[in-house]
């Protein structure tokens, strides 16, 4: 597997454990170094992280290739990818 050169990114959905009431920041610049979660790096883009309130205790898929159409969630897009 490869990765798009930037720290934390891979090409498969990261397995995010999230808990009630916990709020996430995840990155949508894809220039974090802690993909997918934002670490401040849109500061330098037009970009700004996608912050969700999760009002229940699951698991759920973020997009670690940076393509899906329904980020900050995989929509299956890797899957098409050639690397
Ligand atoms: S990791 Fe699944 S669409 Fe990006």
């Amino acid at each position: 597997m490869s990765d798009s050169g930037t720290g934390g990114w891979q090409n498969e959905p990261f397995a995010v454990e999230v808990k009630a009431g916990e709020t996430r920041a995840f990155c949508m610049c894809g220039q974090s170094k802690t993909g997918p979660f934002c670490d401040g790096s849109h500061v330098t883009t037009d970009k700004l992280p996608e912050v969700v309130t999760f009002d229940e205790d699951k698991t759920v898929y973020i997009c670690g290739c940076q393509q899906s159409g329904n980020r900050p969630y995989c929509d299956g897009t890797h899957m098409t990818l050639s690397d």
